[in-house]
This record gives C-alpha cells, structure tokens and sequence, in this order.
C-alpha cells in the first residue's frame, strides 16, 4: 500500500512516501524564518507552506518513482492539534490531490501521529504502554491499551517542557528554537551550581507545570548565573519530572512498554535517562531516531498505515476542518470520519 503523508501542523514542511509503515522517500523543511522573531509567526509559517509543499511533494514523487498520483493508493494530512492557518494548507493540499485521484483521504491527529512514529504493524510494540508525549505544544503522558486506544492520564498545565526550553533558550539569546541550542550551553555545565524549583514534582501527579520555571530561570539569568550552568540545572529539572512522572505511571500499570515521542525526545539527558530506568526495570523502551523526534510526515503516514491496517474502508470526509486543540480523553490517530 502506498501512503502519501504531510505534515504542516507548524513551522516544518514534510511530505513522505511510504510502501506500508516503510519509507520510500521523505523532505521536511524547517522554516528558520522565524528565528529572527523568538517564535514560530503563523502568517509567514503559512505563507512558507504555501511556496515549500509543492516542490517537497515533487522531490518525493521523483526519489520514489512515482510518475502520478494515482500510483498513491491513500492519501493523509495532519488535521491537528496546531497552527490552524498551516495546517490548512497540508489539509487542502492533499484532500484535493485524494479527490483528484479518486482515493482515500485520511485526517490525521498530530498527537497521535507521534506516538505512532513507532508503528510498523499492530504487534510492533506490546501492551499495556505508557506513553511520554513531550513537544514544543504539549506535555502529555498517555495510558496505551491498543495502538488506537491512548488514555489521557494529564497533561500541563501551562507551558509545554519544549515550550520551556524555547523560552529559557530565548531569554539567553540562543534563537528559536532552542531546545538543541539550550542542550548545547549545557554540556559544560554543572546543574549543582544554579538552585531552580521543581514545579508540580510529585511523581504520583501525571500533570506537568513548566511556567513557574521559566520565571526562575529568568530571575537567575537576571542575577547573573553562569549560562552553561543555568541551562544544565534547567534541563535536569525538566528531565527528572519528565521521568520520575512516567515511571510511576509505568510502575502503577504494570505497563510492558514505555513510548516517548515529540521534539523534546531528540534531548540526549532524557534519552538517557530513560533507557537507564527502563533498562532497569526490565521494560521495554521506544524512543523515535532524533529526526522522527521533531516534526515529520512518516509519523503521520505510519498513523495511516495503522488506520487501514485495522480497518481498510476508513477514511475522513473531505470536509475534514483544520483544529487548533485537541481536548479529549481518548487520544486515536483517524480524525473527522
Ligand atoms: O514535536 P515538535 O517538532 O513540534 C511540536 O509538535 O511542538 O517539537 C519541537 C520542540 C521544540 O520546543 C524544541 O525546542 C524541542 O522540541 N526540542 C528539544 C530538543 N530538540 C528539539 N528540546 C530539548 N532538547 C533537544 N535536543
Ligand atoms: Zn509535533
């Protein structure tokens, strides 16, 4: 089955080709327009969409062979959570190219889309699984009883943990965004050296506040702290909640497996971090490569590829809407049926 998956959900472009969960060929583009501005503006992310998507879509139709799109048996776009004005361009894009072709269009939850960056058929990992989603837009810890079953168990209450890196990035003047950047200045550093609170740390509470660091972290800037040493104290911080959360949660379910997905995962502290614990208990650990951390299209296909495979007659209505939140319990990867 060929798939013919993008993403535009925010600031990356990505199209991918796949032949089931396999990747034939594959683009994203991330726009650094908006490193000028510390933050993703939507009017130009919307606008870059426009002029990148048609070229990327060309460039993975030529690498992989294929000459027409009627050679593409399912077509999926991102629906969202995200940026409403970039998603639509991903959304409208393809419905027009399913439409065009006479084939099946998918709407895709970008949540779900990342966990299911691990998916390469229904047995690819095994269940239960508790699942760290930790992005620049969300912080969510999920309950996995099937690939289309994730149980919300809480999320942030605030700032994202990557919006927090982008910020505390922002505010020592690494650019946008600045999760890499603020992981670099931290690799000298000692986290002894810089005191910082830990907001909302109970292990046993499955719910994240990352904004009251971002204050501290201002105020220590303010007062002079050694930058190294303010983002490594930052990132352990962030990291020893991320984990001490998701292995409670772990260790409450009796979950076999853990997942960690979204643009935070690419951090080599938390992926550390987390194959030492799971190693420890005897658990096994999905973590995406660093390139299918960030925003991609293969995730948005291989959630596709999950759709079909359980029901091969599924596919969203063409009036499928773009939506900026996602607000339920049940987190599934086909949206608008
Ligand atoms: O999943 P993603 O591409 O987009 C959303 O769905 O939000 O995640 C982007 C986020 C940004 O906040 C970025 O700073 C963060 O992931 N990020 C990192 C690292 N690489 C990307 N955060 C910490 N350490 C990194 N190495
Ligand atoms: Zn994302």
């Amino acid at each position: 089955m060929r798939i013919l998956a993008v993403e535009t959900s925010c600031d990356d472009s990505a199209v991918a080709l796949l032949e089931d969960s396999s990747v034939v060929a594959e683009r994203i583009h991330s726009q650094s327009i908006h490193s000028n501005h510390g933050g993703v503006v939507p009017e130009l992310a919307s606008r870059q969409h426009i002029e990148i998507l048609p070229g990327l879509v060309k460039e993975v139709l030529s690498e992989s062979g294929t000459s027409s799109l009627r050679e593409i048996d399912v077509f999926a776009a991102t629906a969202g959570p995200g940026l409403v004005g970039s998603l639509l361009v991903g959304l409208s894009w393809t419905k027009a190219a399913a439409f065009a072709s006479g084939k099946q269009f998918l709407g895709i939850n970008h949540l779900s889309a990342h966990l299911h960056a691990h998916y390469t058929g229904p047995d690819s990992i095994a269940f239960p699984a508790v699942a760290l989603l930790v992005s620049g837009g969300h912080t969510c810890l999920f309950i996995m009883e099937s690939w289309n079953r994730a149980v919300l168990l809480g999320s942030t209450r605030d700032d994202a943990a990557g919006e927090a890196f982008d910020k505390t990035a922002k505010l020592a003047g690494l650019g946008y965004p600045g999760g890499e950047a603020l992981e670099k200045a931290a690799i000298d550093g000692n986290p002894g050296n810089v005191l910082l609170p830990s907001p909302l740390s109970d292990p046993t509470l499955p719910e994240f506040s990352f904004s009251g660091l971002k204050t501290a972290v201002k105020l220590q800037w303010e007062s002079g702290a050694d930058l190294a040493d303010l983002a490594a104290s930052f990132q352990k911080v962030v990291v020893d909640i991320l984990v001490s959360k998701l292995l409670f949660q772990t260790d409450r379910s009796g979950a076999v497996s853990v997942l960690a997905a979204g643009g935070v995962t690419a951090n080599n502290l938390l992926r550390s971090r987390l194959r030492e614990e799971c190693a420890k208990r005897g658990i096994a650990l999905f973590l995406p490569d660093k390139k299918h951390a960030t925003d991609n299209a293969v995730m948005v296909g291989r959630a596709a590829y999950a759709v079909i495979r359980e029901n091969p007659s599924s596919s969203s209505s063409l009036s499928c809407n773009a939506f900026s939140r996602w607000s339920g319990t049940t987190l599934k990867p086909l949206c608008c049926t």
